[in-house]
């Protein structure tokens, strides 16, 4: 694996390194007992470090009867000190599974330098043994992280952090560190926030990103920028997301939307070949949010599989159909997707997805399927005989249909998508379906109060296309905004930036933002922006979720050492925790009530 030498004063070398080359050696180990077997008299213990196992034996003859009796009772997980010599195994002993299986250490000695306490879980497990339960993992990680998946996981994560470095550097990316305590940054989550000793009744924030300082260093005539950042966002977590992360954060001057993008997708190239991992030949493709809504009912849309959102509107239009018809009234739309084999669906899982779709937000899911090019039932009936043409459906397809305003059905077709994709078994393994999200709109208008937020930050730049929108309509601007989505998954996202100071001003204007307010929350922003601002622009990536993805884990707690649970607990460090009123009154906090 590698040319390093890993011998200290304390031993020769690694367990997980000892191969045939070494047979006939004098090696001194230190590991860990990751098995022991007594076969009365001979005693084998399995060692284990990072590099991996070793098989140790333990002759009377050799080692002595002392040493075998120790071998014998030392604890699991323990640390010893084994010396002896490096033996080919018989061919019929050789273990075609162990990176070590040629050979074992004859033991000459034994010292247990690190006693351990029974594990409270097991590191070593049989073929067919569950796994501890997570939270009982997390609050034992220590142990947790000697599993041979963590172990794997923290070193590829290591290994595409230095790729990612070398990458960048190499393309003339400076690494400059921002600050961790700072003003709060706008990305849409809530802030940490840490109270000041020194200045009473003031706080600092984490960054949810260095989004500003980044501009700043642009100002400043860095001209390419970039970090591995640790970002802190307080929100609602899920399996892909955690209140503190790692961002690949990367900023530069003079360039479009192109340019980032072309240099970002080069980086996902390094780091998937990195990972061992399939990249697409050629460009990645791309595709306008606007695209991805209308057909995929999402920004992020699973492209491993079809099942596109067909609009069947005007099949519905003109007849009388409880379902849809009050929905078109009231100006909504009538759209869903067309399962082949779909017919295939029991009856107890499309009331599943019924369900789904349900609790997404629509009122039912209509389910039509075309058999010998008929469609029974209510919709057959309504439709005519031609129902099936009407609805696009071939034959032995299921048509899944939700009825009313697009922003209600977006959302439950993706659900229903996924859902289904799940069931069928649709995403086929090992592919990996990369797509650009681009032309996101500048904001979200919220439909009651009419109020606008940034769609992505408020630093991004309008499209120059639709400038002339944001007097009048600014909800339907699109921004110079994009995100690279894989398998459904947002891995980055980024834009181009406002550079000119006025623009910035208008903007905060359309978002509420007044004046005095956009002074002293983004003050500094705003007099870097009018000190002599190069256009620039750039992207974040979540390095948490490629390492997730590169090591085919589910959770960003898989490939992140001490991690966070959903509820934003530390489990094995015990935080968050009370602190000592004499703390709180250093920073001039007193707790009114502490709800558990
Ligand atoms: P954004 O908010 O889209 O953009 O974040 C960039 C990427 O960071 C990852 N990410 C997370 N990963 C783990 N846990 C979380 N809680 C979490 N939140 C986000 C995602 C996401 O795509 N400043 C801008 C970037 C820019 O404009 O340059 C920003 O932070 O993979």
């Amino acid at each position: 694996m590698t040319d390093i030498s890993f011998a200290t004063s304390l031993r020769t070398h690694q367990c997980g390194a000892l191969r045939v080359e070494h047979v006939g050696r004098t090696v001194r180990l230190g590991g860990w007992v990751h098995r022991a077997r007594d076969l009365g008299g001979l005693v084998f213990l399995d060692l284990r470090d990072r590099a991996g196992l070793v098989q140790v034996s333990f002759d009377p003859a050799t080692a002595g009867a002392d040493a075998c009796a120790l071998a014998a009772s030392v604890g699991a997980e323990s640390v010893v000190d084994v010396e002896g010599v490096v033996a080919e195994r018989p061919a019929a002993m050789r273990n075609k599974e162990m990176s070590t299986g040629d050979v074992e250490i004859r033991a000459t000695s034994i010292r247990v330098v690190g006693p351990a306490d029974t594990p409270a879980i097991p590191v070593a497990r049989g073929r067919s043994e569950q796994l501890a339960a997570e939270e009982l993992r997390l609050k034992h990680r220590h142990l947790d992280l000697r599993r041979d998946e963590l172990q794997r996981n923290l070193m590829l994560r290591h290994r595409l952090l230095q790729r990612t470095r070398r990458f960048l550097s190499d393309a003339g990316f400076l690494e400059i560190e921002t600050p961790v305590l700072t003003k709060p940054t706008p990305e849409g989550a809530r802030d940490y926030l840490v109270p000041s000793r020194v200045h009473p009744g003031e706080f600092y924030a984490l960054p949810q990103s260095p989004q500003i300082y980044k501009q700043l260093l642009m100002v400043s005539g860095f001209d390419r920028y970039f970090q591995l950042a640790r970002c802190f966002r307080d929100e609602d977590l899920r399996a892909d997301r955690q209140p503190e992360f790692t961002q690949i954060d990367v900023e530069a001057s003079f360039v479009t939307q192109d340019d980032v993008i072309d240099v970002a997708e080069e980086m996902m190239r390094t780091l998937w070949q990195e990972g061992g991992s399939p990249f697409p030949a050629g460009r990645v493709r791309r595709m306008t949010y606007a695209d991805a809504m209308e057909r995929y009912g999402v920004d992020r849309p699973d492209l491993r599989y079809g099942l596109e959102i067909a609009d069947v509107t005007e099949a519905f239009r003109a007849v009388e159909f409880p379902f849809t018809a009050t929905a078109i009234a009231a100006g909504g739309r009538v759209r869903g997707i067309r399962i082949p084999g779909g017919a295939s669906l029991s009856r107890k899982q499309l009331d599943e997805i019924d369900a789904v779709g349900k609790s997404a937000g629509v009122r039912g899911v209509l389910r039509v399927k075309s058999v010998n090019g008929v469609v029974e039932g209510a919709v057959g009936k309504a439709l005519g005989d031609d129902a099936a043409s009407r609805l696009g459906l071939q034959d032995g397809e299921l048509g899944l249909f939700v009825a009313g305003e697009d922003r209600i059905t977006n959302p439950a077709l993706d659900r229903i998508r996924q859902d289904v994709a799940l069931r069928l078994q649709l995403a086929p393994e090992g592919v990996n379906e990369f797509v650009w999200v681009v032309d996101f709109p500048m904001f979200e208008r919220d439909l009651e109060s009419g109020t606008l937020s940034a769609m992505h930050h408020p630093f991004t730049s309008p499209h120059p296309d639709d400038v002339g929108r944001l007097k009048n309509e600014p909800w339907t601007a699109r921004a110079l905004a994009y995100d690279l989505v894989l398998n459904g998954t947002e891995l980055g996202g980024g834009s181009i930036r406002i550079s000119d100071p006025t623009v910035q001003r208008s903007i905060f204007a359309l978002l509420g933002i007044d004046e005095e307010t956009a002074q002293s929350r983004f003050g500094f922003l705003l007099e870097g922006l009018r000190a002599g601002a190069p256009p620039h622009g750039g992207i974040a990536f979540g390095f948490d979720r490629i390492a997730m993805v590169l090591a085919g884990a589910t959770s960003l707690r898989d490939v992140i050492a001490f991690p966070k649970t959903t509820a934003a607990r530390a489990l094995f460090e015990g935080a968050p925790s009370p602190v000592a009123d004499g703390d709180l009154e250093d920073l001039h906090i007193t707790l009114e009530s502490v709800a558990e």
